[in-house]
């Protein structure tokens, strides 16, 4: 049992509250981890609103960590104390159909406890005085230390900085994933992001690496299309209702190979749909819409051609390929620097929800020390 300072999801709409905690030791399966640095992501506040309707409360938010495993309970073998590791929320168990197949990332192991906020065993390691107070995403990384199962935290180089680490826990895979994994972009060809924070940087990362040779980003802010050509848009597009229309005209009237929507708006969703080539042109959907909200497409702009597909965590095996993503890192393939804009203690943590709210920079990374 350790004493740990985390945010806590108290009350639905309230500001995060940073209080101190206490943290069962990992149990079978389980690691415990020392967090160094965790991203503000718009999935946490997304919860902390009350917007989401699958949220609970009080919870220790956060997903997007990177630390230094501290100790590991029973039968744990894959990692060991003083391993770095990058959290997984979408975990990879290496055993179940799903992991067994090349075709999907979203493994089914612990989906429903980790759903309920829950470890796989059905109950939490934070309490408060003996309540239980419960995990969120299965990571709960707005703390000091949190306990995970061993199938949740990727093994990475510990030449690499944790605080760029932690940006693969999230956006930055998924962006890359959908662009390698999900559209699996073929050299020479044209892409079109829509959208530049987090996800859709990470697809033009992800479209350049995988040998595109045109990259047109769409955005509506000035800032983050300066962001996208740093990562290789040889284009950019102001958003909005003529989006497409200025797609077609740079693509010969055809449209894109490859499109991605990175937004969470149903209608640029469309406008994905709509600016991707007959014949063979993918739109891959990795924003998420708003509960209730539905995707309009022409049915005949399939029939020709078009297909969509949609992307999880960019289709990520987290174990497998997160390192691979921080080795190019490493290797100078991929620059991270310029997504972290704020560095923020864990009292911040609210902090790092308003500048997100005022689209401050890409990502605030907390830094624990
Ligand atoms: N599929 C997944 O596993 C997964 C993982 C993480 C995030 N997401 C989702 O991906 C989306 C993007 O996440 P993010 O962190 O990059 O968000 P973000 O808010 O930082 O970026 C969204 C960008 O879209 C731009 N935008 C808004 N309207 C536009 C328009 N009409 N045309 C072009 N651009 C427009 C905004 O200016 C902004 O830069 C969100 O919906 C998020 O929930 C999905
Ligand atoms: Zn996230
Ligand atoms: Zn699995």
């Amino acid at each position: 049992m350790v004493k740990v300072k985390a945010a806590v999801l108290e009350e639905f709409g309230a500001p995060l509250s940073i209080q101190e905690l206490e943290l069962a030791d990992p149990q079978a399966g389980e690691v415990l981890v020392r967090l160094e640095a965790c991203g503000v992501c718009h999935t946490d506040l997304y919860t902390a609103s009350g917007a989401d309707p699958s949220g609970y409360a009080p919870a220790v938010l956060g997903h997007e960590g990177a630390g230094v495993v501290e100790a590991v309970g029973e039968g744990v073998s894959s990692v060991a104390e003083g391993d770095h590791v990058v959290t997984l929320f979408s975990p990879q168990c290496g055993e179940c159909i799903h992991c067994k197949s090349d075709k999907t990332n979203l493994c089914l192991a612990i989906r429903d406890q980790q759903n309920k906020g829950y470890l796989p065993d059905g109950t939490t390691r934070f309490s408060r005085d003996g309540e239980p107070i419960r995990h969120f995403m299965g990571t709960s990384t707005f703390s000091e230390y949190t306990v995970m199962p061993e199938i949740a935290l990727a093994k990475i180089d510990k030449e690499a900085s944790l605080d760029h680490a932690c940006l693969f826990a999230c956006g930055l895979s998924t962006g890359l994933g959908a662009a390698i994994n999900t559209a699996k972009v073929e050299p020479g060809s044209t892409c079109v992001v829509f959208g530049g924070g987090m996800v859709g940087l990470g697809a033009v990362a992800g479209c350049r690496l995988q040998g595109a040779e045109r990259i047109v980003a769409i955005d509506l802010s000035d800032d983050r299309l300066e962001l996208a050509r740093g990562q290789g848009a040889t284009d950019t597009i102001v958003g909005g209702p003529d989006a497409v229309e200025q797609v077609l005209e740079l693509t010969g009237g055809f449209g894109a190979d490859y499109t991605f929507e990175a937004t969470g708006n149903v209608s640029v969703m469309r406008q994905a749909v709509e600016a991707a080539r007959m014949g063979w042109g993918l739109c891959t959907v990795a924003g998420v819409a708003g509960k209730g909200e539905t995707l309009d497409i022409v049915p005949r702009l399939l029939i020709t051609g078009r297909r969509v597909a949609g992307s999880s965590f960019g289709g990520v095996k987290g174990r497998t390929q997160v390192p691979q993503f921080v080795d190019l890192y490493l290797q100078g393939k991929l620059d991270v620097d310029p997504f972290v804009s704020h560095r923020l203690t864990l009292g911040d943590v609210n902090r790092g929800f308003e500048l997100m709210e005022a689209q401050d920079g890409i990502r605030s990374v907390i830094a624990f020390g």
